[in-house]
């Protein structure tokens, strides 16, 4: 930011130092003649004197003597806007329609020496040449030399001076007796005419010559010299220039007897444009003054020349030495200005640099400061690592010490269970099928135990690799057999295939054992019933390695999870199920320490592969044991003599004598527990939780006891959904949950539950509170019943159950003296199914629906029997009665009373 600003400020000082140059008024001379000194004299007066203005700029642009020349000179100047036009043009007439044309644009113009045959210009500078002519007149006649013959010498064109200078000449000899022009001639004609004139002097004889100007005076002198004439004859030129062979040094050598003086005007006319510039008035006409020069004042104008040259020449100098001097001015001025500039750039910096300083130092305590206090946090940190280490230290301890306990008893129950399981005493079912739950859940825990130590020794880095020889298709097919009846039980399509049954690998047997448990437990957790799970291992023939993949057609891994699934304590955003989380960690570090990797995908469900090197070089020989062949050592397996699907309905046999129970729950132990607790004393169905809703629904159960975390919707959401429903609105909820937390609980009460019980729970709680809601509902029910003709006005039923009865009242009544109105008509009036109405009716008044049209029938026609005089058989159809026999029946059946003794009584 600060730099940009200086180079700004340079930019624009640099600028201001070209800027002073002022603009320059152009001045332009249009010269018609170059090569004699006159116009050189001319010339070079224009010049001294515009050297001396500062605000111009002349150009003279040299005609030699070609008008076409002189035109384009002239239209450049008008085309380039030249501030003042001089033109000293060379005949009348050609130049006048250019001259016009500046004229008419507004540019001044300024005519020198010779006239134009036109008055549109500014100005005109020159002598009289009418006075010319005169003044060489009046010379000779005042030389009285009788008679004076004269040689009249013109210029070759028609320009104004060669006619006026021949007609102020006539005008004086044409009074004067003995003066006459004996010939008359052009000076182009000099060389021809002059040597034949003097030849012939004896015949007419002259004594002057009158010559246009100095040089042709000159040259005829020169002639006549060659004939030694030249004493005899007085030659008079015009223009008395100044220097070697001009004018007043021809007079002073005696080759002239006199020169006309004829200013050239240059300097008079640069004065005349600046007057004009400088918007003064300036005369049309300035004529400058002539005078006879002879021997008697040719010295004295010499002098005055030579003063005025010298004077010129010391102006030019002092002009050469001040443009010297402005330039070496104009110099230092910018070495001055850039001077200053850096001057300015380097105060700027410095103060910048001060400044950048300043704010350094001030970051830098800040800094210090900051540094200090992330110092002093490091160390606390530190410190409190430390603490949170040796507690974490100490709790892990615990932990590993507890589990290393728990083994113990585990291990002893096991054992125990399994010299039970051959007692002969519990053959018994029921008691079978409680102490098989005992031991699966007991090697679960033994299983989830060791996961807790291993996971300790991995962490301490104590695992030793011992890897034998081992054929990976019958391992895998050992383990396999472990989860194949639950693939039965669950109608998954669970499947072993390799393409090399013989392929032997080096695997560590238990760690792998583990591995193989973890991602079969894991498909099977997330896999729902009806899917698949598929082992498939492939020897790559070309390659060092064996791949051995897991695939199911599970609830998946969600894409930004699935990096993460092998942290310790990681748990997908899409699972549901309670999981310690360190399964997959164990896996991974497992198949790591065997060199090998494992990848997961999920697309369609999730796909573990396991990459392991075939042969052994992989390891180190301390890492490699011998083991005997796999031999098929089948456990104790308590699955195998009862297990049977929980999930399907058994026993169920749809008993009005008994209270309905759905228990939606996907742990399969759970249910089984539940249903062999509960079964001889309710209808129990079950639910994995993929179907609770339609089974509640369907079966309309008394009461609903419902887990949290489920596999497809979690328990808080079943319940809400089931609690909006008019079929299940009604149905007491109880929540059954690992989750022990307030917002849970207050989740639980949200979604509509009745009771929310958290695991570990006691049975006989359970059973309990069955029991009271089952109780509470029949209470409620008796209320509803005795209460049905406050129904739009008591809210003490629910607002949903209400509303029903309200509607069922409303198409009753509507219907009342329809005989031929059924059940049937009523469900579909209502949207729902006959069986629906039937269970929803009987859940919350406790009698069918078909008996509640009855009563409501035989209420109507008890009140027209009190009321109105209708005959007994008029108010049987107006009741809805097929015939009045039958509604006598049905009114004594409910009243012990027949309709014509109420009437009476
Ligand atoms: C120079 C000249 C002068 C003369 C003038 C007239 O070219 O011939 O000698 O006085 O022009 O225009």
């Amino acid at each position: 930011m600060f730099i940009r600003f200086i180079l700004l400020l340079l930019l624009t000082f640099s600028f201001s130092c070209n800027s002073t140059d002022t603009k320059k008024h152009k001045i332009g001379f249009s010269q018609c003649i170059s090569k004699d000194d006159w116009r050189k004299a001319m010339d070079h007066e224009m010049e001294v004197e515009a050297s001396l203005y500062e605000d111009i700029d002349l150009t003279i642009f040299q005609g030699n003597e070609d008008v076409e020349l002189q035109k384009s000179q002239i239209e450049f100047m008008i085309d380039n806007e030249f501030d003042v036009i001089i033109v000293s043009p060379l005949r009348p007439e050609p130049l006048v329609s250019v001259i016009e044309k500046a004229y008419d644009k507004g540019i001044p113009v300024i005519i020198v020496d010779r006239k134009i045959n036109s008055q549109k210009f500014t100005a005109f500078i020159g002598a009289n040449n009418l006075d010319v002519g005169r003044n060489a007149a009046n010379y000779i006649a005042s030389l009285n030399e009788k008679p004076s013959r004269i040689l009249e010498i013109r210029g070759s064109d028609n320009s104004s001076p060669v006619i006026e200078r021949h007609l102020g000449f006539h005008e004086i000899i044409y009074n004067e007796p003995n003066i006459t022009v004996e010939y008359r001639i052009n000076d182009e004609d000099i060389e021809q005419r002059v040597p034949q004139i003097l030849d012939s002097l004896h015949v007419k004889p002259i004594n002057f010559v009158y010559a246009f100007n100095d040089d042709i005076a000159y040259r005829t002198w020169k002639i006549a010299k060659s004939k030694g004439v030249e004493e005899s004859i007085k030659f008079i030129g015009v223009d008395g220039l100044n220097g070697a062979n001009n004018g007043i040094q021809l007079v002073q050598n005696g080759i002239l007897a006199a020169t006309i003086l004829y200013p050239t005007g240059g300097d008079e006319a640069i004065k005349i444009a600046m007057k004009i510039l400088r918007k003064e008035n300036v005369s049309k006409n300035n004529i400058l003054n002539t005078t006879v020069i002879d021997y008697r004042n040719a010295e004295i104008m010499k002098n005055q020349y030579d003063k005025i040259n010298k004077h010129q020449n010391e102006i030019e100098e002092q002009q050469e030495k001040i443009t010297q001097q402005e330039e070496t001015y104009s110099t230092q001025k910018n070495i001055l200005k850039v001077l200053l500039g850096l001057l300015i750039t380097s105060l700027l910096l410095a103060i910048y640099s001060v400044y950048s300083a300043n704010s350094i130092k001030k970051k830098k305590r800040e800094l210090e400061i900051q540094n200090k206090k992330i110092t002093t946090q490091r160390n606390q940190i530190k410190k409190f690592a430390e603490e949170v280490k040796v507690s974490n230290d100490a709790k892990t301890n615990f932990f590993t010490g507890l589990s290393h306990e728990f083994k113990t008893p585990i291990t002893l129950i096991l054992s125990s269970i399994e010299s039970l399981s051959e007692d002969n005493a519990i053959k018994d079912n029921k008691l079978l099928r409680e102490v098989g739950l005992i031991y699966n859940n007991s090697k679960r825990l033994l299983r989830l135990i060791n996961q807790l130590l291993d996971f300790r020794k991995i962490e301490d880095r104590k695992f030793i690799l011992k890897a034998s020889e081992t054929n990976i298709y019958e391992f895998s097919t050992g383990i396999f057999k472990d989860f194949e009846r639950e693939a039965q039980k669950r109608n998954i399509e669970f499947l072993i295939n390799t393409n090399d049954e013989n392929l032997k690998i080096y695997i560590d047997r238990n760690l792998m054992d583990k591995v193989y448990f973890n991602l079969l437990s894991n498909a099977f957790k997330f896999t729902p019933n009806n899917g698949s799970v598929h082992i498939n291992i492939i020897n790559e023939v070309d390659s060092n390695f064996v791949k051995i993949n897991f695939k199911d057609s599970g609830i998946g891994i969600p894409k930004k999870d699935l990096d993460n699934v092998f942290q310790a304590f990681f748990q997908a955003s899409n699972n549901n199920k309670v999981s310690s989380g360190i399964g997959l960690h164990l896996s991974k570090e497992f198949v790591e320490m065997h060199k090998g990797t494992i990848d997961v995908s999920s697309k369609h469900g999730t796909e573990f592969t396991l990459t392991l090197y075939k042969g052994n070089a992989h390891l180190s020989s301390d890492e490699i044991i011998y083991e005997p062949d796999l031999i098929d050592n089948s456990v104790l397996n308590f699955n195998a003599d009862f297990e049977e699907n929980e999930f399907v309905e058994v026993g169920v046999v749809r008993d009005e004598e008994h209270y309905s129970i759905l228990i939606i729950e996907d742990n399969s132990d759970l249910i089984k527990y539940l249903r062999n607790k509960l079964i001889g004393e309710y209808d129990v169905h079950v639910s994995d939780g993929t179907d609770g809703i339609e089974k509640a629904y369907e079966i309309v159960p008394d009461i609903i006891i419902c887990d949290i975390n489920l596999p497809d919707k979690t328990g808080f959401e079943i319940c809400e959904i089931l609690k909006k429903d008019l079929r299940t609105s009604h149905i007491p909820t109880i929540m059954l949950t690992a989750l022990n937390n307030k917002e849970s609980y207050l989740k639980g009460l949200e979604s509509g539950a009745d009771l929310y019980l958290t695991k570990p729970f006691s049975f006989a709680v359970l059973q309990q509170s069955i029991k009271t809601m089952i109780y509470n509902r029949e209470k409620l029910r008796y209320y509803f019943i005795n209460n049905i003709h406050k129904i739009n006005t008591d809210n003490s039923f629910g607002s949903i159950e209400q509303d029903f009865l309200s509607k069922i009242n409303e198409i009753i009544n509507e219907n009342l003296d329809n005989s031929k109105f059924s059940v049937e008509n009523l469900a579909t009036a209502l949207n729902i199914s006959r069986v629906q109405l039937y269970r929803k009716t009987k859940a919350i008044l406790g009698v069918s629906i078909s008996d509640y049209i009855q009563n409501i029938r035989l209420e109507k026609a008890k009140t027209l029997l009190k009321e109105t005089k209708l005959t007994i058989s008029e108010i049987a159809y107006a009741t809805g009665f097929s015939s009045p026999n039958y509604f006598s029946t049905s009114f004594k059946n409910k009243f012990d009373n027949s309709p014509k003794a109420y009437r009476a009584s």
